[in-house]
């Protein structure tokens, strides 16, 4: 029988799918409060990456400086002359897809974009007109592999290998591997991104990141050196051999058309690139791209992160000194679009 000073049981809360949270976390915090430890927080609704509320949050500073230093596959790489680091596009691509997420790179070179998608452990397909530029690639896919800890290493077997275990400490150029290896994924294909983008099926990836030709007319004018690297185009179909900027920009808008096609709804188009310094005027060609692709409605511009990656920086050159002011131009645009729909 019970005590006439028992009180009687309460009817237990109704609960819903919305206030079983928040019940879960008065209980904890009352816990929590008791024991003196910090109540255990809910995982974050994360719809776009798998980064944590901190990690998301430092990537939206729109200035970037980074310090990564040459990796174990940048001497096959430099042949190029403008190359990415395989870890700032793997930083990119960690914000702007999740693990297993598709990503493409329409003007992929020796592949910087694919190699920061392996390392990520996400998929990727590569597209560059020079096909010099894909015999690299694939050189670094049979050369080397990606560790544990998200490293490209020599493959085993191979003579870099081989004077990575004859070191005594491990190097960026001859790093040692940590656990098992997988393969370095991501198909490059060839040909220009226009005809190669069309075969492609709609809304096949998650992220468009790119790295296109910073404009055209990459000769000497003016001053002997331009206030940014220069690349000469040297085949056919490549947008930096344009006749002129506008036509450069009605290409870049072209080939935003398809990257619209290609993106699953509300997914980014991530384009990195210089500006310019030409004939005694600046070009901001981060905005004047951003302009481009917008130009149709299918993408909004989202962001510009200004990016520079101290290990690689130049020294300032002495342009113009007592005379006119000439910039030395030492970032790079990351401009953050997003499919509109
Ligand atoms: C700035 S580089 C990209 C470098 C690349 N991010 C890397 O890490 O190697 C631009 C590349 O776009 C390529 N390109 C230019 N026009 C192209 C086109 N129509 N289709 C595909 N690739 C193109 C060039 O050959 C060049 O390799």
């Amino acid at each position: 029988m019970p005590s006439k000073t028992a009180k009687p049981a309460k009817r237990p809360a109704k609960t819903t799918a919305r206030t079983a949270g928040k019940t879960a976390t008065k209980t904890a915090t009352r816990a929590a409060t008791k024991t003196g430890k910090a109540p255990a927080k809910r995982p974050m609704r994360n719809r776009l990456n798998d980064l944590t509320g901190a990690q998301w949050l430092f990537q939206t500073n729109t200035l970037w400086e980074t310090t990564y230093p040459q990796d174990a596959t940048h001497a096959l790489r430099k042949a190029h002359g403008a190359m990415k680091p395989p870890e700032a596009m793997r930083d990119l691509i960690e914000f702007f897809t999740k693990r297993g997420e598709r990503v493409l790179d329409p003007f992929a070179g020796v592949g910087g974009t694919l190699l920061g998608a392996a390392m990520a452990g996400r998929q990727s397909v590569g597209i560059e007109v020079d096909p010099r530029w894909q015999k690299v690639f694939q050189t670094i896919q049979r050369e080397f592999r990606i560790d544990e800890t998200g490293t490209i290493v020599p493959a085993p077997g191979t003579e870099r290998a081989a004077k990575a275990a004859r070191r005594r400490k491990p190097s960026t150029t001859f790093p040692l591997p940590t656990g098992e290896l997988r393969p370095i994924e991501g198909e490059l294909l060839t040909g220009s991104c226009l005809h190669r983008m069309a075969e492609l099926p709609d809304g096949s990836f998650h992220a468009v990141i790119c790295d296109p030709p910073y404009g055209v007319d990459h000769g000497a004018t003016g001053f002997s050196r331009e206030t940014n690297f220069s690349m000469e185009p040297e085949v056919a179909g490549d947008f930096g051999a344009a006749p002129t900027f506008d036509a450069f920009y009605d290409l870049i808008a072209a080939c935003g058309e398809e990257a619209y096609r290609l993106l699953a709804p509300k997914r980014y188009l991530v384009v990195l690139i210089g500006d310019r310094y030409r004939n005694g005027r600046f070009i901001p060609l981060g905005i004047r791209v951003a302009d481009a692709l917008e130009r149709s409605g299918r993408f909004v511009l989202k962001g510009v992160r200004i990016w520079t990656n101290r290990t690689t920086l130049r020294p300032l050159r002495p342009y113009a000194i007592g005379s006119a002011f000439v910039p030395n131009i030492t970032h790079q645009n990351v401009v953050i679009l997003r499919r509109a729909d």
